[in-house]
């Protein structure tokens, strides 16, 4: 499995490269990047969404090749990314997988979590095209099957397959999948790349939540509350954000300082490393350098963390249980090369008294101060800047 992950990483790093390396050698690149994307196309914006958050990136040599189809096995690739490649062990059921497939992991991980079942007879049918019922379907389960509010109308609603029926309702009344053309789904055809990267890019943007303002409004004397930015960062992405937010807010940062660091071999998760021996200890509490001064000082802090298989370091565990936070407002956020924050932030509240905890926030290693500032001016907090 481990090797798998090594031979998926080497390939994107290929296609990556191919993409990069072949930039000087083509002039017409449009501004999407893709010299076979138009700015004027429908999915151009899909498209430089989708590569700009690491969803799908380019066939090499500057093409996306919007209108090609996508095999069962590149969909599957495509949303096991999405989730981290997070690790999976067993083997499928499937007799049409060979083992050591370069989509080996990713196949095993959408047949158990049920997103894609195959067709019956052992079959999973890798290397046939996605169609774009199947598509819609297996969103529709990535999604959660949830009821659809409301029923497509299409013309050619009758060729809809009746186990795709409700997957179409919703992604058709939540604007997630776009029709083939005026009034037609044509469930049979094959999903074209375009349309798989605007249905990720409307489905990604629907799961965005608006921050929450808090019910209980934050402690705000007078003067505001005062405000500590603390952070766990092993390659400096996380810091990278601290220290927009510290630019922003002007409160108080402190970096959580591992006692032993983390080397490059401790990080590598293609191994049997420190940083996954810890993940998957739920007694690990790696030592912290050092602490917070003073922290009964606080009323709002904001803490960020990598994400590591989806979940906050468990040096974030060893922080939080170091010190009474009952009464803080805790705002998480954290980076990752592409999961959402997901369960991390939640799965940390009971270690933390009766701190109230607002929405988190992930983003991406590169993200800019002003998308961080957007999203502190959502929050609603009345803060003073360090004294
Ligand atoms: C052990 C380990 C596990 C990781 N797991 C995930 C993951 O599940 N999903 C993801 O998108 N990125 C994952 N990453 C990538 C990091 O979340 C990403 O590079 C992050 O921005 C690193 O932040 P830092 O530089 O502040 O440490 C992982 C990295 C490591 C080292």
């Amino acid at each position: 499995m481990m090797k798998n992950l090594k031979r998926l990483s080497a390939l994107l790093l290929t296609l990556i490269l191919a993409f990069s390396l072949a930039v000087p050698a083509f002039a017409a690149v449009n501004d999407t990047g893709f010299s076979d994307v138009d700015a004027d196309a429908w999915y151009a914006e899909a498209v430089m969404y989708c590569r700009e958050h690491n969803l799908m990136a380019g066939i090499g040599n500057n093409q996306f090749a919007p209108e090609s189809s996508l095999t069962r096995a590149q969909f599957a690739t495509v949303l096991y990314r999405i989730e981290g490649t997070p690790a999976v062990t067993g083997t499928d059921a499937f007799t049409d997988t060979p083992d050591g497939a370069w989509y080996s992991d990713a196949v095993l991980w959408v047949s158990q979590q049920n997103l894609i079942s195959g067709y019956g007879g052992g079959l999973f049918g890798p290397n046939d095209p996605v169609s774009r019922e199947q598509m819609t379907t297996i969103f529709w389960r990535y999604a959660g099957s949830p009821t659809a509010d409301g029923a497509s109308n299409y013309n050619d609603e009758a060729e809809i397959a009746s186990y795709a029926a409700v997957a179409v309702d919703w992604a058709s009344v939540n604007n997630i999948v776009a029709p083939a053309s005026a009034g037609v789904f044509a469930p049979k055809s094959n999903a074209t790349r375009a349309h798989v990267a605007a249905a990720l890019m409307n489905y990604s943007r629907s799961q965005q939540t608006a921050p929450t303002t808090p019910t209980e409004p934050v402690p705000a004397p007078s003067e505001g509350a005062k405000v500590l930015i603390a952070y766990f960062s092993a390659t400096n992405n996380t810091e990278g954000i601290a220290n927009h937010l510290d630019a922003i807010l002007d409160a108080d940062l402190y970096e959580i300082t591992p006692e032993a660091p983390y080397t490059a071999a401790d990080l590598n998760y293609n191994t049997d490393c420190r940083a996954n021996r810890e993940q998957n200890d739920a007694s690990a509490r790696p030592a912290i350098s050092g602490g917070v001064d003073n922290m009964e000082q606080y009323d709002v802090i904001f803490l960020g963390y990598p994400i590591w298989w989806g979940q906050a370091p468990k040096i974030i565990s060893t922080f939080l249980e170091s010190y009474d936070l009952s009464g803080k407002t805790i705002v998480p956020f954290c980076t990752s090369g592409s999961s959402g924050i997901g369960s991390s932030a939640t799965n940390l509240h009971s270690l933390a008294g009766s701190a109230t905890w607002l929405d988190g926030q992930r983003f991406s290693g590169s993200a800019s101060r002003s998308t961080v500032e957007s999203w502190v001016n959502g929050l609603g907090l009345t803060l003073t800047p360090a004294a």
